[in-house]
This record gives C-alpha cells, structure tokens and sequence, in this order.
C-alpha cells in the first residue's frame, strides 16, 4: 500500500456472470447540481452518483449559497437561486479530485459579481486550466492561473460577452463551461467542436428550457435565459459500466447482464470498439428518455474472443474514459492492437498511457507506449504482481478486470480514488466474480 491511500488483491481468473447495475452517471450528476443551482424553482434528481467527485460540486454550490438537499444518498433536491442568486463563498472551493468540477465551475463563477478561488487534490493541481481560462479570458472573464494550473482565481466581473470559439481539443469540460459562462453573457454563443464530445449540457440545458441550436459542428445559444428547474433522472455511467463489458468479454460462461445503463451515443465509443473486436454484445434500449433525453439499456455481455483492431481515431473522444479498460481488452484479444490519437489520456486523473503501460509492463504484456497512444499484442493470459494505479481511479478498476485472465493474483496499490467514481466497485466485482479483496 502506498501512503494509506488503500489497496486491492485480486485473486486470479474466475468467471463472472450475474445482473448488475452501476452507480448513477458522473458527468450527468455534475451537470445536475450546477444547472439545477442556478435555475429558478427546485430540481430534484434521482439516481444521482454518491461519489466524492459529485460531493464536492454540491459541497462548492452549498458554499456559495445553494441549499442542496439530500432525503437519500441517490435523491438529490436542489433549491434553485435563479442567473444571479449565487453568493461570494467564506474561503476557497476545494474541488477534490474533480477536473469536471472544477472547469465546469469556472464557466459558472466567471461572470459572477464576486471574487472566488478553485483549489483540488495533488493530481488536480497538476492539470491543465488554461483550455477553459483562455476562452472564458475572451468574454472579458478575469481569471488568473499558475503556469495554468490550480489554484484558479476568478475576479469579480463586470459583464461578459458572447464569443465564437472553436474548441482546439474535443473537450466536453471547455464546451460546457462556455455554455455556463454564456448564459450570463450578452450577446449569441458560438461554439465550435472539432469532433463531436460528450452532449450531456447540452441535452440537460434544453431540460431546463433553454434554446440551444446545433448545426453540424457548431451550437449556437443566446445569452441572458432563465433555467427553470426540473426533475433529473440520471442513468447509470456507462463509464463504471464498462469495466464489466470488458470482464463479460474475457470471462462471462454465463451472460452478464449490466442494467438501466446511459447509452448517449456521445459515451459509448468502447461499444464500438469491442463489438469491432468481436465481442458478443446485446443491447436492449429501455423505453423513455427521461425529461433530459439520455438514453438507457440494459447490456448483455457472453465471453468473447477478441481480435485487436486499429482503433480509428474519431472514436478516441467518444471513449476517452473508458481507453484504460480498453487496453485490458487489447491485452487479451489476438493479435495487435493500436491506439493513436489519444494524447488527452496524459492529462487525466494520472498520466493514463504512462500509468496503464506501466501495470502492463508489470503483467509481462507486450505493448509500447507511443506519445499519442499505446500498441499492444495480446495474449490469452498474462502474470501476476504489483500495480501501481497512481492514484487513479480508472487505472485501478481496469487492473481488478485483468485479474481475470492472471495466472496469479494481483496486488493494486494507491486505489482510494475509486470512491469519486464509484462508490461500491468492490462489492460489486464481487458479486459477479471478480476476486478483489481490500488490503488492511
Ligand atoms: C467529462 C469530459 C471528459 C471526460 C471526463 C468527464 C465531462 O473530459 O474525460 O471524465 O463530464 O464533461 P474532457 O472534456 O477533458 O475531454
């Protein structure tokens, strides 16, 4: 164990099977409080993640004068303060381990009249802030980085404008924290994608009523609407998902079925991927969107013979978080597989390519770590021994599923940030045959 931050021994192979579901959807939970925060009128969510990333959004809106309720871990009310009903909060927002968080609420706090400072873990002040300080710079926000990173401080301001930006990076944080800052803004929005990232702001805006164009690659909004408050029901994250797709495809005798998950097109890249792979993947859409229109399904997963592919490139953004997972899978497939075009891993959590070559290196898989990406040929299983998950959540879950094709037990060190994610993720590998036990 490293520092007291938790660790895993994961038994080596075992099948799974079973019916599972995953805590509620990380990305959709954010986006809830805040837009919910500074609507008018209550909002209540439900299926909400209870996880330390989504608790420091709701500790930072409670700081700033939101009153949050929550009748149960999952429920969520909260009580809207209206475009200007946000108030100067006591001392800085501590964002915790939550990059989401934390640029998301730079697009709201850049046009507030008071002043405010955003601060986060060790791994959060390592990470980029200029993608979104810059852009917010030009609506005439006055934000102050250091070498662009945290400590984030946001002056008071004296009115914003509506800009046109073209996004450099597919980034669904820079996208949704100009949509933030620009309902505050005078004047029209334009936003412009260079591939199409995550849609969840702006599915959810339209929820709380306000008019939001998309014309190809571009999304255009008027500034100065009022949110009005709405019920929230949020699927569970495709993302905590996918470690069970990848552990059904290595090692689901009986099927594996993974319910009420969020399927928005935009998240489910890693589908893509592993069915190109072979997989064996049912999918069955339930029915009703949910006022905010985000899909749900539940997925069923039977054990597969993967073959690596060429991952193409315009399917990086659309499954950026689930990449670490992916590399399991790749692990295991025949043949190789590569990756290219997927630098944005190295500003995650953790550097992930760095942190995922280096547990692969420690399980004897071929690979090689490129500046962009990652090349690996698989193998049908691989050794044991120690990983160092550096402290990243999805580096840590995605060494529990490669377990299953260990031929001894895994020792996964620092894994304490999975409870910002999910909440529950070794009781649930449990239960469908993962053989990770927590280190005392
Ligand atoms: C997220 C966007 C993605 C993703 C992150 C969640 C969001 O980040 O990796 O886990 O909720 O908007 P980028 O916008 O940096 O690509």
């Amino acid at each position: 164990m490293s520092g007291g931050r938790g660790g895993w021994r994961v038994g080596a192979g075992g099948t799974v099977g079973g019916t599972l579901t995953v805590p509620g959807d990380k990305s959709i939970s954010h986006r809830a409080l805040m837009l919910g925060a500074i609507a008018e009128g209550d909002t209540h969510i439900s299926g909400f993640l209870d996880g330390e990333d989504c608790l420091a959004t709701a500790r930072a809106l409670a700081a700033l004068g939101v009153t949050v309720e929550r009748p149960a871990p999952t429920e969520v009310r909260v009580r809207g303060v209206g475009p200007e009903g946000l108030t100067a909060a006591a001392a800085a927002l501590d964002m915790g381990n939550a990059g989401t968080a934390m640029r998301l609420m730079m697009g709201l706090l850049a046009p507030q009249r008071f002043d405010s400072i955003l601060v986060g873990d060790e791994s959060l002040m390592r990470r980029p802030m200029l993608r979104v300080a810059e852009p917010l710079g030009l609506m005439g926000a006055r934000i102050q980085t250091t070498d662009g990173r945290p400590p984030v401080r946001i002056a008071a301001a004296a009115g914003l404008r509506a800009i046109r930006y073209e996004l450099p990076v597919a980034s669904a944080q820079v996208k949704s924290a100009l949509l933030l800052a620009g309902l505050a803004a005078a004047g029209r929005m334009h936003i412009v994608e260079p591939a199409p990232a995550r849609d969840h702001t702006e599915r959810m805006l339209r929820a709380f009523g306000v008019e939001l164009l998309q014309d190809g690659r571009t999304i255009a909004m008027e500034g100065g609407q009022v949110l009005r408050g709405t019920p929230v029901r949020v699927p569970a994250d495709f993302s905590s998902a996918a470690f069970f797709l990848v552990a059904g495809c290595m090692a689901a005798d009986a099927p594996l079925v993974l319910s009420g998950i969020g399927v928005n097109p935009t998240r489910t890249g890693l589908l893509t991927l592993l069915q190109r792979m072979g997989a064996d993947i049912r999918i069955q859409a339930r029915g009703g969107e949910g006022a905010q229109g985000e899909p749900a399904a539940d997925i069923e997963v039977r054990r597969s013979e993967l073959r690596g592919i060429t991952v193409p490139e315009s399917l990086v953004p659309l499954a950026i978080d689930e990449l670490p997972v992916f590399f399991i899978a790749a692990a295991c497939a025949r043949g190789e597989t590569l990756v290219r075009g997927a630098q944005e891993l190295r500003v995650k959590e953790s550097d992930r390519l760095a942190a995922m070559a280096a547990g692969l290196a420690a399980l004897g898989v071929e690979h090689q770590l490129l500046p962009d990406g990652m090349w690996i040929r698989g193998a049908d299983t691989f050794g044991g021994g120690r990983i160092d998950s550096c402290g990243d959540h999805r580096v840590a879950m995605a060494f529990a599923v490669a377990a299953l094709r260990a031929r001894a037990p895994l020792a996964i060190d620092d894994v304490a940030n999975v409870a910002t994610s999910f909440p529950g993720f070794v009781d649930s590998a449990r239960a469908v045959g993962i053989r990770v036990e927590p280190l005392t």
